[in-house]
């Protein structure tokens, strides 16, 4: 880590929605959560619903007490700015 904090928008984080390149936007944050799908006690089935987007609903709606940030703070990939034009 270190240095300026990546920003990731829509279209990138919608190009990692694989279980082997799964990353999802919650609160904000942009999680890599690829090592952790085999962990979830969900399943990998629910995890991929909010494959490569915001799954803050998804993930509100089911344990939003369940405190993600500690558990996926490797995890972490950036600030997710959700749709941007890249002009300026
Ligand atoms: C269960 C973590 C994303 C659906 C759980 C549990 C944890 C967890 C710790 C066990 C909770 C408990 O036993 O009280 C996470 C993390 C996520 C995430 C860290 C983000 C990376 C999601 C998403 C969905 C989901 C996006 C829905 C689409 C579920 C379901 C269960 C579950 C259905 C089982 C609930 C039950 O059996 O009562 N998750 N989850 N999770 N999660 Fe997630």
């Amino acid at each position: 880590v270190g240095g300026r904090r990546r920003e990731v928008t829509k279209d990138e984080l919608a190009r990692h929605s694989r279980p082997g390149d799964l990353w999802m936007a919650l609160r904000g944050q942009v999680y890599n959560v690829t090592r952790y799908v085999e962990y979830h006690p969900g399943g990998a089935d629910e995890l991929m619903r909010a494959a490569g987007a915001d799954g803050t609903e998804l993930f509100d709606s089911v344990h939003r007490w369940v405190n993600y940030e500690g558990m996926l703070s490797k995890c972490l990939v950036g600030k997710y700015v959700g749709e941007q034009s890249l002009a300026k």
